[in-house]
C-alpha cells in the first residue's frame, strides 16, 4: 500500500523552531514529528511513501534517506515549483501513486504532516474497505472547531457536509488530517493549486463518497507552540514511556521521556510532561515541567522552566525562570537570573535582561 504525506507548508505558526528546520522534522517526544507518522504507516503495511515537498527540501531529503533504510520503506519526493495546496500534490504524484494496471479502487493513505494521534490506521483501513466508497477521513472532537475542517455525518459515518474553517458553528467534530482515498480520487484533481478541504471533500460528500472514522484517543495538530505543549502531555499520557532509572538523586514526576545521553544534576525535579533530547546537560536543582528541551542545549543550576519549548543548542543560565509559552529558536543564550514570560526568541540571540511581558525578540 502507498501513502502520500503533505510536507509543504511553511510552518509559520511554529516559528522560531521552523526557521532552522522544516516543521515535520521538529522533534516531538524526541522523534521528528514525521517519524511518528512513517512508523505508524509502515506498521500498517505501507511500503512506499511519497513526500510532497515545496519548502526546505534538502533537509527533508537527507533525513528521509536514513529513515528509509532504517525502516525498510521506499520514500520518494515530489517538488512543487509553486505551492500546490493540499490536493494539487496528489495530481503531481499521479504516476507514482497510480501505476499502470492498478485497480482504480486501490486505497492509499494521505496525511497532513503535523498531526499526532494514536494512529488507528488498521481499523480505519478495515472500515474503509467495508463501506466501499471513495474516501475515509479520520475525525476527532475539539472545543474550538473554527481553525479546522468541520464534519457533519450520519450515524453510519457517511459525511453529509465538510466545511473548512467555518465562520459560524457547524459542529465540533473535525478533520484530523488523515485520510484513506481510493487512487481514482486523483481523477478529481487538476495539476494546479487546489485545496482538498475546500474544493474536493465538499463535492465528495455531496456525492455520498466520503465516510468518517472516529478517533477514540488523543489527537493534536502540532502547528502552534501551545498545541505542541498540550500534545506532549496527551501523547506521554497515552504512550506511558518507561520511567528513566539511571538518575539517582533526581526526582522524576509523572510522564517524561529523556534520552539516554542526557546528564542531570542532583536535586533536580523533572516532569510532568517533559521531553529532553540528545546531549542535553541539566545542572543541579533545576525544575522542568511541561517542557520540551531539544538536543544540545544546556540548562544551568537552579533554573525553573515551565510550559516552554527550548530549541536546539540553547544555553540557559542559572537562576533563570522561563514560563507560560516561551519558545527559543536554535542557539539562544539566556543569561543568569533572567525572567521571561511568554517570550518568543529567534535563533542566535542573547537575552541579558528580564522580559516580563509577552514579546517576540527579532
Ligand atoms: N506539498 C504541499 N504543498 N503541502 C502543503 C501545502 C502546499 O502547498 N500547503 C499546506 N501543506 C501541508 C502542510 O505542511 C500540512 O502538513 C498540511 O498540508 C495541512 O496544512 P496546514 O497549514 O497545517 O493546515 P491546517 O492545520 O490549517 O488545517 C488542516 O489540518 C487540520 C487538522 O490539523 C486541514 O486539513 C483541516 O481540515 C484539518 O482539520
Ligand atoms: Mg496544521
Amino acid at each position: 500500500m502507498k501513502a502520500l504525506i503533505l510536507v509543504g507548508g511553511y510552518g509559520t505558526r511554529l516559528r522560531p523552531l521552523t526557521l532552522t528546520k522544516p516543521k515535520p522534522l521538529v522533534e516531538f517526544a524526541n522523534k521528528p514529528i514525521i517519524r511518528h507518522q512513517i512508523e505508524a504507516l509502515v506498521s500498517t503495511g505501507v511500503t512506499e511513501i511519497v513526500l510532497a515537498l515545496s519548502y526546505q527540501a534538502e533537509a527533508m531529503k537527507n533525513y528521509m534517506k536514513v529513515l528509509s533504510e532504517e525502516l525498510k520503506v521506499k520514500i520518494t519526493f515530489t517538488y512543487e515549483t509553486q505551492p500546490l495546496g493540499t490536493a494539487g500534490p496528489l495530481a503531481l504524484a499521479r504516476d507514482i501513486l497510480w501505476e499502470k494496471d492498478t485497480d482504480p479502487n486501490t486505497p492509499m493513505f494521505m496525511l497532513n504532516s503535523d498531526v499526532i494521534c494514536e494512529f488507528p490506521l488498521k481499523e480505519m483501513l478495515e472500515f474503509h474497505k467495508n463501506h466501499k466508497k471513495q474516501g475515509t477521513i479520520l475525525v476527532t472532537q475539539v472545543q474550538d472547531p473554527s481553525k479546522y475542517g468541520v464534519i457533519v455525518h450520519e450515524d453510519s459515518g457517511k459525511i453529509q457536509k465538510f466545511v473548512e474553517k467555518p465562520k459560524i458553528f457547524v459542529g465540533n467534530e473535525i478533520n484530523a488530517g488523515i485520510y484513506i482515498l481510493n487512487i481514482n480520487t486523483i481523477d478529481r484533481i487538476q495539476l494546479k493549486p487546489t485545496s482538498i478541504e475546500r474544493e474536493v471533500f465538499p463535492l465528495m460528500a455531496k456525492e455520498e463518497e466520503l465516510f468518517c472514522f472516529p478517533l477514540k484517543k488523543f489527537w493534536m495538530d502540532m502547528g502552534q507552540p501551545a498545541d505542541y505543549i498540550r500534545g506532549l502531555e496527551l501523547y506521554l499520557n497515552f504512550a506511558q514511556p518507561p520511567k528513566p532509572e539511571k538518575y539517582q538523586n533526581v526526582d522524576i514526576v509523572g510522564n517524561v521521556v529523556i534520552d539516554d545521553s542526557v546528564e542531570i544534576g542532583d536535586g533536580s525535579v523533572i516532569g510532568p510532561n517533559v521531553s529532553v533530547d540528545k546531549n542535553v546537560k541539566i545542572g543541579k536543582g533545576v525544575r522542568l515541567a511541561n517542557c520540551a528541551v531539544f538536543s544540545g542545549s544546556v540548562i544551568d543550576n537552579s533554573s525553573f522552566l515551565s510550559s516552554s519549548l527550548i530549541g536546539w543548542n540553547c544555553h540557559i543560565g542559572s537562576w533563570t525562570r522561563l514560563e507560560n509559552g516561551c519558545v527559543l529558536g536554535d542557539d539562544v543564550t539566556v543569561k543568569n537570573e533572567v525572567f521571561m514570560n511568554n517570550v518568543i526568541v529567534l535563533p542566535n540571540k542573547v537575552i541579558s535582561e528580564s522580559i516580563p511581558q509577552p514579546k517576540i525578540i527579532l
